[in-house]
């Protein structure tokens, strides 16, 4: 058993890399390792340059290029088609159809045929995507930066995160350089770069729940259209970039108190969705930064947004830093009703693995206030996109949470208000669809989709925003 153990072992350090080291050999035969090794990494690859973004803050000159990428467009909308009829033709049933392309190998799959994996984008959706993720993983690496530089100890400390906290916090964005690397060498020479950033935040609760919110989309990006990419190549490791992502999301949550992972299913969404939640927080980028193709939706402002930072969180009014995120404002919070340092355990919500709120942020039933912008506005990178949306008169709340849309009536449309009520839906008996922190827009239609052709709600979308459900 053992000489097969070490045989295994050699065998394997024959065929695998160099970097294989001796040790690993006589860790398997005993349980301690004898004798210690050192061996140098083979190669070590090195992460992009990242100077420390130094200003912060709104950009206040005059865009020199105006709104997205575009090239010839060839129709107004995409249409829905019904289904191919292939797709139902496989038989599921649990027992083999094909042959086997090598023993243990069930026929089919994509990218499995031998053929060496390319990991570069295959078209424009595929760089486009990419380029929009390395954006999102460029403010990462400088928010999580800029959060450790701009507050005190002190601070950190008053809100309940220790020096073992701000570690994680500083490896989080030690994690992005490494995001940014990845992404940066699959696009090439023109990648886009680290830009400067304008945050909607005063202390450090706000920040952490701005950095909850801007993860959320980040993630949720991400999903929307990993299953698209014509590079499946470029897919498998951005898909190990991004479950990494996922991981600082919810610890974004413990950080801020709340339920660590309120749902059963991570949601999707379109591209154009998260890079309207992101652009309005880059000020400026370089002259030559590569431009992006996505569309920029107006805000939709939710004026009940949620306030986790409130014992009764739901108990809310304009209580946001701005449009967008719609991240939390501590401002107006009087001392007894905050709870980061309640005493009633049922009712604090500082840092901790997971919190149960007694008093849920929000509920089904709930009556949300909105209010949206007009399109026309001019925001991102040096205010040089432009918000806009094919729709004139919205008429439903699209509340898009794990793998469903759900649609609730705007009542009393006045101008551009209304208010609408949470609905009561679950994903599946047991998992309440609306919690966590979710996307709401607003539709001129109730359009059915579905988490792979979301995308297809976007000729509908008249304003957008993150919910705080829960
Ligand atoms: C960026 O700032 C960090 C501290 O916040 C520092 O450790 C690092 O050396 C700086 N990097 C550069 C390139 O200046
Ligand atoms: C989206 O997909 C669903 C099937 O999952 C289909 O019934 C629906 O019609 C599609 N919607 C659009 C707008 O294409
Ligand atoms: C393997 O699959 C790729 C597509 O992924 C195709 O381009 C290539 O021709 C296939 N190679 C063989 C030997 O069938
Ligand atoms: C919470 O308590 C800390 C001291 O432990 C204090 O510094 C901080 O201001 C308090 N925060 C709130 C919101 O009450
Ligand atoms: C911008 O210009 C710099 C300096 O010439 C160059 O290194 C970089 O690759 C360019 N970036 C883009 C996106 O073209
Ligand atoms: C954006 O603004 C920055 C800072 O003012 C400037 O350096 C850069 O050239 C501008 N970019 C464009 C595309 O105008
Ligand atoms: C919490 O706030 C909501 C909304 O304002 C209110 O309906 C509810 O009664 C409050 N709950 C408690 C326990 O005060
Ligand atoms: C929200 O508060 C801001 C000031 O903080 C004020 O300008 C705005 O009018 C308020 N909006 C509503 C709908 O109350
Ligand atoms: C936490 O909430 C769950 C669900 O509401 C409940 O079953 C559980 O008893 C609560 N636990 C504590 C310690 O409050
Ligand atoms: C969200 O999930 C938490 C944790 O399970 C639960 O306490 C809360 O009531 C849920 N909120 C909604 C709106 O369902
Ligand atoms: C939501 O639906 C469930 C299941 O039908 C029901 O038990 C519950 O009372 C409903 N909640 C509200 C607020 O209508
Ligand atoms: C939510 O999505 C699941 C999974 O696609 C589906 O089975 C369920 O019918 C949807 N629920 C509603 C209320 O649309």
């Amino acid at each position: 058993m053992v000489f097969y153990r070490i045989y295994g072992s050699v065998t394997l350090l024959a065929l695998a890399a160099q970097s294989l080291a001796a040790p690993v050999i006589e860790e398997r035969v005993y349980s301690e390792a004898t004798t210690t090794y050192t061996s140098a990494a083979a190669t070590t690859v090195p992460i992009v340059p990242v100077t420390n973004v130094t200003s912060h803050g709104p950009y206040t000159g005059t865009p020199t290029t105006t709104g997205a990428l575009s090239t010839t467009v060839t129709a107004a909308s995409v249409p829905a088609l019904p289904a191919d009829p292939i797709k139902y033709e496989y038989p599921a049933d649990g027992q083999l159809h094909m042959d086997e392309p090598a023993p243990y190998t069930p026929g089919g799959g994509q990218g499995v045929n031998g053929s060496a994996p390319v990991y570069r984008p295959q078209s424009d959706f595929d760089y486009e995507s990419l380029a929009l993720a390395l954006y999102q993983e460029w403010i990462e690496l400088d928010l999580f930066h800029w959060g450790l530089a701009t507050f005190s100890t002190e601070e950190f400390e008053a809100a309940g995160l220790n020096a073992e906290d701000r570690f994680l916090l500083e490896f989080m964005a030690d994690q992005e350089a490494g995001h940014a690397t990845l992404l940066t060498n699959i696009l090439g020479a023109q990648a886009p770069v680290q830009c400067t950033y304008n945050y909607p935040v005063t202390n450090v609760q706000e920040y952490i729940d701005f950095s909850q919110k801007l993860t959320r989309f980040g993630e949720s990006g991400v999903y929307g259209f990993l299953p698209h990419l014509d590079s499946r190549e470029s897919a498998q490791l951005l898909l190990q970039s991004i479950t990494t992502e996922a991981r600082q999301q919810m610890i974004f949550r413990q950080f801020e108190g709340l339920f660590p992972m309120p749902v059963w299913f991570e949601v999707g969404i379109p591209q154009s969705w998260a890079w309207t939640l992101l652009a309005p927080y880059i000020s400026s980028c370089p002259a030559n930064q590569t431009r992006l193709i996505w569309q920029n939706f107006p805000s939709l402002n939710i004026l009940n947004q949620p306030n986790p930072a409130r014992i009764n969180g739901s108990n809310a009014w304009n209580e946001t830093t701005g449009g967008y995120t719609n991240t939390l404002s501590t401002k107006g919070i009087k001392e007894g009703d905050a709870c980061l340092n309640a005493t009633d355990p049922s009712e604090d919500c500082g840092p901790a693995i997971t919190q149960n709120r007694t008093q849920p942020l929000s509920y089904p039933g709930r009556k949300v206030h909105l209010n949206w912008d007009e399109p026309g506005m001019a925001l991102g990178p040096n205010n040089s996109y432009v918000t806009s949306t094919t729709v004139t008169e919205p008429r439903f709340a699209a509340w898009v949470t794990q793998l469903n849309v759900t649609y609730s009536p705007l009542m009393d449309i006045s101008g551009n208000s209304a208010w609408t009520i949470q609905p009561n839906v679950s994903v599946f008996e047991g998992d309440p669809a609306i919690n966590g922190t979710m996307f709401l827009a607003i539709t001129d239609e109730d359009l059915y989709v579905t988490p792979f052709n979301l995308t297809q709600l976007n000729p509908h979308v008249a304003a957008l925003a993150l919910y705080q459900a829960g």
